[in-house]
């Protein structure tokens, strides 16, 4: 039986790439709903994306919300000078044709939770955890109903990425982050720490271009755009494809590897806001609230990436 999945995101070339991943495995995960979030850009741009990535597999019966334009307290904080003016910087793309649904994002989570049985659905934040986290607000009866919340954000040993201390999608929302965290619903962490472990190179992008689908080449292309920042900045040879580790997640568990610890957010210093703090070694008795993965297959990563978009 797929697993039903709602898919939180800002698209964002990896989150497109996560989107495809499940739209193109409706063996393991049945997409319930696409709900957009501000982060990598505004949010009137991320539902446009995530609209323009559900059309591009071909996908336009998925129904997409817009969800929260802002952080709960914060300014929003974007990153442009990773994903480009659109988020979806690299290959040109029309505007999407499908409608964007009238329902907020968040009114739709709250309502699938309770609609569905209750432990049946999967949270897959690919993005800032505003959403989330309204929702838990708003209707806390849902969070019980939660069958599991698998998400990319965080960093331990890797530590930050838009600050020497925090991950871009904690850190632009850290209060979020900390509901989430505190909600006592059944987390797993993809943070940088697998994400930089899965590397793009020359070789695993060809594959795609090679494909001679129009799917294939946009991957490749969002791939070679979104590449250039951690290329730049890392010394690297690729880059990590961070959101489609969660997808990735759902259907190979066993590509990855573990440890169910305390997380706690920073959500007061200046310095270290939005720092995931996990108790990787068990030197404290606060409650472990997170499977927070450390390892990943990354041959295997990319096979089954591979296998899964040549399908679309
Ligand atoms: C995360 O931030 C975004 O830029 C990416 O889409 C990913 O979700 C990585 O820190
Ligand atoms: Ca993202």
């Amino acid at each position: 039986m797929p697993r039903k999945i709602i898919i939180d995101t800002d698209p964002g070339q990896d989150d497109a790439v996560a989107i495809l991943l499940a739209l193109a495995s409706p063996d393991a995960v049945e997409v319930l709903g696409i709900t957009a979030v501000a982060g990598n850009v505004p949010l009137h741009l991320t539902q446009k994306n995530a609209r323009i990535v559900c059309e591009l597999a071909g996908h336009v019966h998925v129904p997409v919300f817009a969800g929260c334009d802002a952080p709960i307290r914060r300014k929003l904080v974007t990153a442009e000078h990773v994903h480009g003016k659109t988020g979806l910087d690299g290959p040109v793309m029309a505007d999407p044709t499908m409608p964007l649904q009238d329902m907020h994002g968040v009114d739709f989570i709250v309502e699938t939770l309770r609609r569905e049985p209750a432990g049946t659905v999967t949270l897959c934040p690919l993005g800032p955890l505003t959403n989330i986290a309204v929702a838990f607000q708003k209707a806390p009866d849902i969070v019980g109903r939660v069958q599991e919340i698998v998400l990319m954000g965080g960093a331990y040993f890797e530590v930050g990425n838009i600050t020497p201390a925090a991950e871009f999608n904690i850190y632009v929302d850290p209060e979020a982050a900390d509901i989430v965290f505190k909600s006592g619903a059944p987390i797993v962490v993809m943070p940088l720490d697998v994400t930089h472990k899965a590397l793009t190179s020359k070789a695993r992008v060809d594959v795609f271009r090679a494909m001679g689908t129009e799917v294939g080449r946009m991957v490749a292309a969002w791939t070679d755009f979104f590449e250039r920042f951690d290329v730049a900045k890392y010394g690297s040879a690729g880059a990590p494809l961070h959101d489609p580790c969660v997808i990735a997640y759902l259907i190979a568990p066993d590509l990855f590897t573990g440890r169910l610890v305390n997380l706690e957010i920073e959500t007061q210093s200046e310095l270290t806001l939005g720092m995931t703090v996990a108790d990787w070694w068990g030197v404290t008795s606060r409650p472990k609230n997170a499977m927070f993965m450390g390892g990943i297959n990354a041959d295997g990563f990319f096979a089954l990436l591979t296998e899964r978009i040549a399908r679309l």
